[in-house]
């Protein structure tokens, strides 16, 4: 924003702020569901709380975590829930919100959540599995105490890349770089899945700080379901997935656009931000467990 102080662009940059909120308000369409048109819970039915129409809670205890699922599997498109994490201590906590299809050479985007004792951040872990292997985690910390407020988190994915943002700020991008030969998660549908569970082994502080259940429960907010992706009946054959979810001359998905999930030059600066100044852990540099970088990682980073 303070690049609209520039006198001889202002007027040009004014336009094309105007331009990009009235683009992103259509993309706002898509509005938030209530939690039972696209979820359902998939274990410990006992521990949600329902909040009016809007907000679902779940909790943990020393008894049960709690979980839920969509009820439909998708392929590409956008998906994104509003958080409020567990208040105060949340040490040895975690809550996941993520896609994941189904199978051995499964793949699966994560969101985790890794509580903390009073006061200190929360951490964002992020990892990508593709045919059934993961090894991909980044962790930050955020930018805002997500324990105050909801935030929205999203799993953006394209054919060309998974983008996960806060707040629509990208944190990471992946990209499909098929064409050197790396696999890229796109023929598999995937639901979308959200949970609470205690993980003191290793979610804080490495493990060294454990659950406190006297503080107990720990509960996590959600509000403002939206799912604007292709949906898929339960019981479909691979072949008609490829053939329902692509775009054809009869119908476009906006995900199939040339410049869909492309990162604007604000959001890659935004990313290169976040890099930078909240991201304390990349897959990608840790040599001590990667002595040969992943290839996808060379790629990647000369992307940016
Ligand atoms: C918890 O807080 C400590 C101290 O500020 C920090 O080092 C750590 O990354 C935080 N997050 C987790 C999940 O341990």
């Amino acid at each position: 924003m303070a690049s609209l102080n520039l006198i001889p662009m202002s007027k040009l940059r004014v336009f094309l702020v105007f331009c990009c909120l009235a683009l992103s308000m259509v993309g706002m369409v898509s509005s938030a569901s209530k939690f039972d048109e696209l979820f359902q819970p998939s274990w410990a039915n006992d521990h949600f709380i329902y909040e009016g129409d809007e907000v679902l809670k779940m909790k943990l205890d020393y008894n049960s975590g709690a979980g839920f699922q969509s009820k439909s599997k998708y392929m590409f498109g956008k998906v994104t829930v509003q958080i409020k994490l567990v208040e105060g201590d949340s040490a040895g906590t975690v809550t996941a919100f993520y896609m994941s299809s189904d199978g051995p050479t499964h793949n699966e985007f994560d969101f985790e959540f890794l509580g903390n004792t009073t006061g200190e951040p929360y951490s964002v872990q992020t990892n990508l599995y593709i045919n059934g292997v993961g090894n991909r985690e980044q962790r930050l910390n955020l930018w805002f105490d997500p324990t105050k407020d909801f935030h929205s988190y999203s799993i953006h994915w394209s054919p060309r890349q998974v983008i996960f943002s806060v707040d629509e700020t990208p944190i990471r991008e992946h990209s499909n770089l098929e064409h050197r030969g790396i696999p890229f998660p796109k023929d598999q549908p995937m639901g979308v899945y959200s949970s609470i569970w205690n993980a003191d082994d290793w979610a804080t502080q490495g493990g060294r700080v454990k659950t406190d259940w006297s503080h107990a429960p720990f509960v996590t907010s959600y509000r403002g379901f939206e799912i604007d992706a292709c949906e898929l009946p339960a019981s479909v054959a691979v072949a008609d997935i490829a053939r329902k979810c692509s775009s054809s001359n009869e119908k476009r998905y906006w995900w199939d656009e040339p410049t869909a999930g492309e990162l604007s030059v604000h959001q890659s600066h935004q990313l290169i931000w976040v890099r930078a100044n909240h991201m304390f852990y990349d897959y990608c540099t840790d040599t001590a467990r990667f002595p040969v970088a992943p290839l996808e990682c060379e790629h990647h980073q000369h992307r940016h």
